[in-house]
C-alpha cells in the first residue's frame, strides 16, 4: 500500500506541479524502476529523489548518492565498481564500490550527463540486469539496487555531442521526473520561505521579528535563477544578519546583492550526514563572505591606486596587468570572476564556459582555488 506522504514530505510546496510532483512519487516510488529527474540546479532534484526512497520499501536500507562530476574521470569505475586489490599502482587493497555499498537499498547518481562514455555502458549493464564486474575483477557481481539519475543537463544536446550514450538515454528517459525552476511556480515562495526561518530559528535558538508586506511581495516576485537552494541560503543570511529586527525591504536588496556560495558537493555520502554544528557552519560561512568583501575592496584600492577604471560590471585585467600576465594567472583570474559572478553554481560556470564539470572541478584544484577563492 502507497503510504500517504502529503504531510510528511520534505518536498514543501501547494503549487500546481509540486502536487503533481508528489502524486507522481507516490506511483513510482513502490516499484523499482529506474526513474531519471531533470531540472535545473537548487531545484529539489536530491529531494525528489530521498523521497522516493523514503517512501520505497528500501527506506530503511542505505540511501548513497554519488555526484558524477565531482569525482576524477580515471577513478570513477573504481569509485562506483569497486577494485580487486592490485588491479592499477596504488590499489593496495580490494575496494567496495558506491553500488555494493548501496545494496538492498537506492544509489542516486548526481550529474549522470558527467559519467564517461566507457561507464556509460556498465551503468547501463547493471540497470538491465543489476550485474557488473569490479575494475580488474573477472568474476560478475549481482546488486539489489534501486537506481535514481539526475541531470541538469539536456542529455539530448549530450547525445548530440557524442559525449552521451542514445541507448541509456532511452533506457532512464522511460520515467522522467521534471521538477520546474522555482520562477515557474512562485506561489511556492511564501511558503518556504516561512519554513525555512522556522528551521532556521529554532535550530538557531533565534526569535524571529517577521518581515515587512513589501520585502515578502519583493522575495515573492523574484526569479531566484539559484532556485529552492539559493531561496533557503538567502533566508538564512537574511535571518542571520537581521536577528535584531523586523526584515525590510532595504535589507533583501542589500542581501541580493551579495554573492552566495553554494553547498560543497561530496563525491558520494551514505543516508546523508548530519551537520554536527549548523552554528559553526554559519558562521565559517559568513566569515569568508567577511573575507571575500575585503578581498573585493583590496582589489578596488589597487585598481584606483593603478588609476584603472573599475568597470560596473563584467571580467576585467588592468593594461599594465594584461602585458605580463600568464596564461595561467589569467585562467585564474577569469575562474575566480566567474565563481562570484554565479554565487560558486559550478553548474553554471561550466555551462557558461562551455567546459564539463569535472574540467572545472579539476581547475580549481589545480589553481588551489577552494571556494573560488586563493587557499
Ligand atoms: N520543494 C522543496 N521543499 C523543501 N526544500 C527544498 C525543496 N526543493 C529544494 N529544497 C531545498 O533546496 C536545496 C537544494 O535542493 P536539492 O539539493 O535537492 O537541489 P538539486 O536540484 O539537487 O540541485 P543541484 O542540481 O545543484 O544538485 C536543499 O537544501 C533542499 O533541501
Ligand atoms: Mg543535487
Amino acid at each position: 500500500m502507497n503510504k500517504d506522504i502529503s504531510n510528511t514530505s520534505s518536498l514543501l510546496g501547494n503549487s500546481v506541479p509540486i502536487v503533481e510532483l508528489r502524486e507522481i512519487i507516490k506511483q513510482v516510488a513502490p516499484t523499482d524502476i529506474t526513474v531519471l529527474i531533470t531540472g535545473e540546479s537548487g531545484s529539489g532534484k536530491e529531494v525528489v529523489a530521498n523521497e522516493i526512497h523514503l517512501n520505497s520499501r528500501r527506506a530503511n536500507r542505505p540511501f548513497v548518492t554519488v555526484n558524477c562530476g565531482a569525482i576524477p574521470e580515471g577513478i570513477i569505475e573504481s569509485e562506483l565498481f569497486g577494485h580487486i586489490k592490485g588491479s592499477f599502482t596504488g590499489a593496495v587493497d580490494s575496494r567496495k564500490g558506491y553500488f555494493e555499498a548501496a545494496n538492498t537499498g537506492t544509489i542516486f547518481l548526481d550529474e549522470i550527463g558527467e559519467l564517461p562514455m566507457q561507464t556509460q555502458v556498465k551503468f547501463l549493464r547493471v540497470i538491465e540486469n543489476g550485474e557488473y564486474m569490479k575494475v580488474g575483477g573477472t568474476k560478475t557481481e549481482k546488486v539489489d539496487v534501486r537506481i535514481i539519475a539526475a541531470t541538469n543537463k539536456n542529455l539530448e544536446q549530450l547525445i548530440a555531442a557524442d559525449s552521451f550514450r542514445e541507448d541509456l538515454y532511452y533506457r532512464l528517459r522511460s520515467i522522467n521526473i521534471v521538477i520546474p525552476p522555482l520562477r515557474e511556480r512562485k506561489g511556492d515562495i511564501k511558503l518556504l520561505f516561512d519554513s525555512f526561518v522556522g528551521q532556521f530559528c529554532s535550530r538557531n535558538n533565534i526569535e524571529y521579528k517577521g518581515i515587512s508586506d513589501e520585502a515578502l511581495a519583493y522575495i515573492s516576485n523574484y526569479n531566484w535563477p539559484g532556485n529552492v537552494r539559493e531561496l533557503k541560503n538567502f533566508t538564512e543570511s537574511i535571518i542571520t544578519l537581521n536577528a535584531d529586527r523586523r526584515i525590510e525591504l532595504g535589507d533583501v536588496l542589500k542581501q541580493l546583492s551579495v554573492p552566495r556560495y553554494d553547498e560543497p558537493m561530496l563525491p558520494a555520502t551514505v543516508n546523508g550526514f548530519k551537520r554536527e554544528d549548523e552554528r559553526q557552519l554559519l558562521f565559517g560561512a559568513l566569515f569568508e563572505l567577511k573575507k571575500d568583501i575585503m578581498d573585493i575592496k583590496n582589489q578596488l584600492v589597487h585598481f584606483e591606486a593603478k588609476g584603472a577604471k573599475v568597470p560596473e560590471n563584467g571580467f576585467y585585467v588592468s593594461d599594465d596587468k594584461i602585458d605580463n600576465i600568464t596564461f595561467d594567472e589569467f585562467e585564474q583570474e577569469l575562474l575566480t570572476y566567474y565563481y562570484s559572478k554565479y554565487n560558486g553554481n559550478i553548474n553554471r560556470i561550466a555551462d557558461k564556459l562551455k567546459i564539463s564539470n569535472r574540467t572545472l572541478y579539476r581547475k580549481f584544484k589545480q589553481y588551489g582555488l577552494k571556494n573560488g577563492k586563493l587557499n
